[in-house]
């Protein structure tokens, strides 16, 4: 394996770059003294080949399928651990003992419930507002509404403190922003109830409907979570991170997170995924149609749900996600077409030539969507769903990316391809 690199113009060289190798063996060329030395910058749209920090949190192998947090495979912790441990996991990088687990579950219920202030900004946006809005609105404001909370070097205390309320307010803030769409009085969060049957209970009961938990619902929503937790440096991980290298607090860090989240080919796809099956089904059930279509670049139509930047073999979320919706609606004795629908349109496209050569598989969202369905989530929430779910990484990155002395604030470069300098021209001389 080099030790270094070299970086030769025109057949000369200008710079060795040293190669930094990561604990499962992937390569980076350093080139941070590159523009310094040379002048010259990379050019990487997308970011297809840029390394922007190095991390010990979640590690990825496209090509294997491999997903691990804090070095566990998340098949184990879908299996058997809670969504709250596997957050302490992503966060304090290690898996609690009993004693701090406790200690970290309590303080969920401590910092569960919102600032009876803030309740009013739910009567601020319309009905019809989506969910993603007012959950970006909603966190971003919690500055103001705590701001003691905020701290130019916030201490671990600090960041401990901000982390829990973070995690557990945007659970009340989520239910009852569904609350609000559907015109219904608020259900405040219960210290007698985990996670996950706590946000059910607030988002399906009311005060003449005690909403029954259905202890398969509980655990679909639970791994569903768990899977979503982190993803390293996609794209709105990425944003908190270069929000909160300027060192916004990490309310704006994560609003500016579920704001990228929000894009249909991110974490709006979910959504996306759903309206596409119901598409497919109004117009007859045709998959092949949708295949096709897709491959033709002029219809501007992607399989939504398919394809990853990373994974170029399968995804392994995908894969525990299809198994837990097939469990789900066979436990549940519910038969949703969509879900033949999405397996069939899976089949035709995995057939395909145009599929099979560009590694375009089913992604965490091409089934999750079905889950969700299942438990009775509305639509318009998937992509909240996948916020609450993700709430533990960016956290982790944020912490990770604070107390790393050597972080720098995020400032990429340009090539710039305008107009050359030219002189202001008054308005009556202009052609
Ligand atoms: N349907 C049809 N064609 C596709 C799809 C798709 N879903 N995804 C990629 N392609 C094609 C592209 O047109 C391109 O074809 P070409 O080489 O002939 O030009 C090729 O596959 C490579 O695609 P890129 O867009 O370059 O891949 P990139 O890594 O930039 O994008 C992305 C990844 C955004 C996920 C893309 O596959 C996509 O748009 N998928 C649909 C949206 C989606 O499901 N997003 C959720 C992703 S998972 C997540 O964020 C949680």
């Amino acid at each position: 394996m080099p030790e270094q690199a070299s970086i030769h113009i025109d057949d000369k060289k200008v710079l060795d770059c040293p190669v930094v190798v990561g604990t499962e063996g992937d390569k980076a060329i350093d080139i941070a003294k590159l523009r310094g030395t040379t002048g010259y910058i990379t050019l990487d749209p997308g970011f297809g080949n840029t390394g922007s920090c190095k991390s010990a949190i979640t590690f990825l192998d496209g090509d294997k399928g491999i997903l691990r947090y804090r070095g566990i495979p998340i098949e184990q912790l879908a299996e058997k651990s809670t969504f709250i441990e596997t957050s302490s996991l992503l966060i304090y990088g290690k898996l609690p003992t009993q004693k701090e687990l406790d200690n970290f579950s309590s303080a969920f219920n401590e910092h569960s419930m919102i600032h009876e202030d803030m309740k009013n900004f739910f009567d601020a946006f319309p009905s019809t507002a989506h969910p993603m809005a007012i959950l970006s609105a909603m966190i971003c404001s919690m500055s103001a509404y705590y701001p003691d909370m905020i701290k130019e070097n916030p201490s671990k205390e600090d960041i401990d403190r901000i982390a829990v309320q973070l995690l557990s307010k945007v659970r009340t803030i989520c239910a009852f922003s569904y609350k609000k769409s559907i015109g219904e009085p608020f259900v405040y969060p219960r210290h007698d109830l985990m996670y996950v049957p706590n946000f059910l209970n607030m988002m399906f009961s009311s005060s003449n409907r005690p909403y029954k938990l259905v202890d398969e619902a509980v655990e679909a929503l639970k791994v569903l979570l768990i899977l979503h937790a982190d993803h390293e440096q996609n794209c709105s991980t990425s944003t908190v991170r270069l929000v909160g290298s300027s060192h916004a607090n990490l309310y704006a860090s994560i609003s500016a997170g579920i704001c990228a989240l929000w894009g249909p080919l991110h974490g709006g796809a979910n959504q996306a995924v759903i309206e596409m099956l119901e598409e497919i089904k109004a117009n007859g059930g045709d998959v092949s149609q949708y295949v096709q279509k897709a491959k033709d670049k002029q219809s501007g139509f992607r399989l939504m749900g398919f394809g990853h930047r990373v994974y170029k073999n399968f995804d392994p979320r995908a894969k525990i996600i299809k198994q837990k919706a097939d469990e789900l609606l066979r436990k549940m004795g519910i038969n949703d077409p969509l879900l033949d629908i999405a397996k069939r349109l899976e089949d035709a496209a995995l057939k395909d030539e145009y599929f099979v050569a560009r590694k375009l598989y089913p992604n965490v969202d091409f089934y999750s969507g079905i889950i969700l369905r299942a438990i009775g989530i509305p639509l318009k929430m998937f992509p909240v769903m996948f916020a609450i779910g993700r709430m533990p990484g960016w956290i982790a990155h944020w912490k990770e990316m604070i107390e790393d002395p050597t972080t720098k604030i995020g400032r990429p470069f340009q090539v710039y391809v305008g107009s050359p300098a030219r002189d202001y021209v008054a308005i009556d001389k202009r052609t």
